[in-house]
């Protein structure tokens, strides 16, 4: 499947080097620019704006965010929602708390928009070469 990621730091560059060995194709954005030219020599899609992100995939899409929980999170999604339409899909991959999540769950609904959240474990060497994914969504996500 195409997939859009969002943060290439330790968890998320190889997370996308994964999934292209497992013939996805990852389209990446990383605050900064650094970081997604590295994973553009990996064969990895490179987008430099959220919105050139967005702009690369096709609906309904699904667009996994990799980065710092807290804030981050709450940021990043404020600035995503606005460009995704109904049906398509965001799915938390970091260490958030479970209460924002349930927050953010509420309110993404209410736009219409799917929220997954998927805590990983396994650290580095597992976002690389098979990492245990716990996955809470509604059964039809
Ligand atoms: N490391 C592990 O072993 C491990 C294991 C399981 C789960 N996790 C979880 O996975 C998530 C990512 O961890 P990590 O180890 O990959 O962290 P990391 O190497 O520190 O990378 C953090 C990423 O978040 C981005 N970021 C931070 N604040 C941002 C903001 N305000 N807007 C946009 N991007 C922002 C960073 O972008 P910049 O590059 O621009 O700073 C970077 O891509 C965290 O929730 C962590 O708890 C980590």
């Amino acid at each position: 499947m195409k997939i859009g990621l969002i943060g290439l730091g330790k968890m998320g560059f190889n997370l996308a080097l994964n999934m292209r060995d497992n013939n996805h194709t990852v389209i990446a954005y990383n605050r900064s620019s650094a970081k997604t030219k590295r994973a553009e020599k990996q064969g990895i899609i490179g987008a430099y704006s959220i919105q050139e992100l967005i702009k690369k995939l096709n609906p309904p899409r699904s667009v996994w965010l990799m980065i710092s929980a807290g804030p981050a999170v709450d940021e990043v999604i404020a600035t995503l929602s606005p460009l995704l339409d109904k049906g398509d899909l965001i799915i938390d991959g970091g260490n958030s708390h479970y209460r924002d999540t349930i927050k953010r769950y509420r309110k993404l609904k209410e736009i219409s928009l799917d929220f997954c959240d998927i805590g990983t474990s396994g650290g580095i060497s597992g976002a690389r070469g098979g990492v245990c994914m716990m996955i809470g969504a509604e059964p039809k996500v």
